[in-house]
């Protein structure tokens, strides 16, 4: 593996949630280039149907900060709200299924792993009211709030155990289930 494959896949690897954040602002061009990250992601049939709410650390946030579960996601300097628009998706003909928040999931992720190789930290936060949520940010009916992500300066200690992860066995099935 040359050099450059090598980071990428250890900065892709090493991630792990972070719920606790410096009392230190990101960067405008670290920002800048999150945003650039999910507007050129990939989507079912380039329909891009996402909708993304960006949420810096203030006075207007305080509202939105009340419906978070744990107390740290307060600190977080950026907050992002991901949503997707299911009528503007790619819909799957044989089953109908739905490709919107699939692909909300996808450039979000893409912009979890370039925030880590900025050397940021990111929590995924699902649990959430979403009537409650689509209320306090004014988020249309039709919309789907897909997750909450805080992100900001890693706050955790070093010593966070090793998460643990199903064995390949578990997972992969060769050839057939
Ligand atoms: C879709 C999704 C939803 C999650 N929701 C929450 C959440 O509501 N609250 C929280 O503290 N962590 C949440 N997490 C973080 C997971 O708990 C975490 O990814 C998992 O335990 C693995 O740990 P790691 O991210 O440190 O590798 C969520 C992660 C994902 C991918």
């Amino acid at each position: 593996m040359d050099e450059n494959s090598k980071q990428f896949y250890d900065t892709l690897v090493s991630r792990s949630s972070v719920r606790v954040y410096q009392d230190r602002e990101i960067e405008e061009e670290k920002i800048a280039l999150l945003l650039e990250t999910l507007r050129l992601s990939q989507s079912a049939a380039n329909r891009q149907p996402w909708h993304f709410i960006l949420l810096k650390k203030g006075e207007e946030r305080k509202g939105f900060e009340e419906l978070l579960h744990r107390e740290t996601f307060k600190k977080a300097p950026l907050i992002l709200v991901a949503c997707a628009d299911p009528d503007s998706g790619w819909e799957r003909k044989y089953d109908g299924e739905r490709y919107a928040v699939v692909d909300v999931t996808i450039a979000v992720t893409d912009m979890i792993a370039v925030a880590n190789s900025l050397g940021l930290g990111t929590c995924w936060i699902a649990s959430f009211d979403p009537p409650r949520l689509k209320e306090v940010l004014g988020i249309p009916d039709n919309i789907v709030p897909v997750g909450i992500i805080t992100i900001g300066y890693s706050d955790e200690s070093e010593e966070k155990g090793e998460t643990v992860r199903k064995s390949l066995k578990e997972i992969i099935h060769y050839d057939r289930w």
